[in-house]
């Protein structure tokens, strides 16, 4: 899509569909500003152009991705209470084993699917680990994650399999929350319960169960696929970085420090191919992008793709894959604003432990770039399959 963009950037960078049916603005400045402007454009109706989750019930669903303030804020704050820093940074040593377990057995096949293998195994676990499900669950769980959001090309239906898919979560978390009422815990789901928020009246209020629900099932949408996508992408533009990660897996064999070094290589991977190529809002008051009036109803993609590529915010080598350029203010990969990615920690986290675990036990890897197979997706862009083989 990228050439695409920089056509957009250069030549619409307010585009109209030619069926009338969206807008597309593609220049950072212009997406930064939608991004901030929760008046005029509303996440009400859903973020992605899927049938499934853009419509006018999108914010019955109870995640407040879908709501606008002051409703998502509400939630967004009471679900902080319980998804904390803190919480997050306690879960590196879990989260650390959980990646050993996974990478001990892709080193001793020395060829494997990256995806199918390590990076479509791992995010999962994590979100089950925090919502504290058994292990015995987790297979089960991954699968219908998978299911929710799998798509065939060219089928703009959403598949049978998704909705039953998304039944079967919604029932088997609801499920779970029932239990966690019953025999509270120290996990995510248990604090949530316990999480009060004083209202206008200064009364206390906590979630319902339908909204803690809601979120559970947001993390598993918001959570899971984005992250396999973005240890995926690093793993191959890694491949296809000229020496670059060469360099790290070299620097970390001689003693540097694998955690914070990683840290660049993930950086720019999200920067240059990230997994949330763009958002949708509906325009909820008639806005003016580039001149021109997007009318109210009207829907409007925010490129995030493009935003990460534009020269006037990146320099003339922002096509370029270059680890260590500094773009960690510009980047627009979390979003910003009032709904900015409440998993950004996390994501980064998971992923500086999954590469740095890479970094410690190959000398080298090499990815089979014919064989990669790209998912078919409105919006996530990655891989479904990556044949690789390491060398420890
Ligand atoms: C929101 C990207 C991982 C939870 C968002 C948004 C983006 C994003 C762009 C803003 C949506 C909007 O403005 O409409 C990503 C990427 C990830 C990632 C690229 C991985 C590489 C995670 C993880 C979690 C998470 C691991 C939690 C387990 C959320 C939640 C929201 C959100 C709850 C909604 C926040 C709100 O509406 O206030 N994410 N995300 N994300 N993300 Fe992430």
């Amino acid at each position: 899509p990228y050439p695409t963009y920089a056509r957009l950037r250069r030549e619409a960078p307010v585009y109209r569909s030619a069926d009338g049916d969206f807008w597309a603005l593609a220049r950072h400045d212009d997406v930064s500003e939608a991004f901030r402007d929760n008046v005029r454009l509303s996440n009400s109706w859903g973020v992605s152009m899927d049938p499934l989750s853009y419509n006018e019930n999108a914010e019955y669903a109870m995640s407040f991705l879908a709501m606008d303030d002051p409703r998502h804020l509400r939630l967004r704050k009471l679900v902080s209470k319980g998804f904390t820093p803190r919480r997050v940074s306690e879960l590196a040593p879990r989260i650390q084993e959980l990646t050993h377990q996974h990478w001990s057995r892709c080193l001793e096949m020395g060829e494997f699917d990256f995806v199918h293998d390590f990076a479509g195994l791992l995010p999962m676990d994590v979100v089950s680990e925090l919502l504290g499900v058994g292990q015995s669950d987790r297979a089960h769980l991954r699968t219908q994650s998978d299911l929710l959001i799998h798509r065939e090309e060219g089928v703009t239906d959403v598949p049978e399999a998704a909705i039953r898919a998304y039944v079967e979560l919604h029932g088997f978390y609801t499920e779970l929350l029932a239990d966690r009422r019953k025999n509270p815990g120290d996990d995510l789901v248990s604090a949530l319960i316990g999480a009060e928020l004083a209202g206008d009246d200064g009364e206390l209020t906590a979630m319902t169960d339908q909204e803690i629900i809601g979120f559970m099932m947001l993390m598993v949408v918001a959570g899971n696929e984005t992250t396999t996508k973005l240890l995926a992408n690093s793993v191959f533009w890694g491949h296809r970085s000229g020496g670059q990660v060469a360099g790290i897996l070299d620097a970390v064999g001689a003693g540097a420090d694998a955690l914070e070094i990683v840290e660049d290589w993930v950086q720019e991977t999200l920067r240059y191919d990230t997994s949330t190529q763009m958002l949708l809002r509906r325009v909820a008051r008639d806005v003016e992008y580039g001149g021109r009036t997007i009318p109210a109803g009207d829907r409007v993609l925010l490129l995030i793709g493009s935003a990460n590529r534009d020269e006037d915010v990146f320099g003339p080598d922002a096509d370029q894959y270059r680890i260590g350029r500094d773009s960690s203010r510009t980047i627009l990969s979390f979003g910003l604003g009032t709904h900015f990615c409440l998993g950004a920690h996390l994501a980064r986290l998971e992923t500086n432990i999954g590469l740095a675990e890479i970094a410690r036990t190959v000398k080298s890897f090499e990815v089979d770039v014919a064989a990669a197979e790209r998912v078919h997706s409105v919006n996530v862009r990655g891989f479904a399959a990556l044949p690789m083989k390491v060398i420890a």
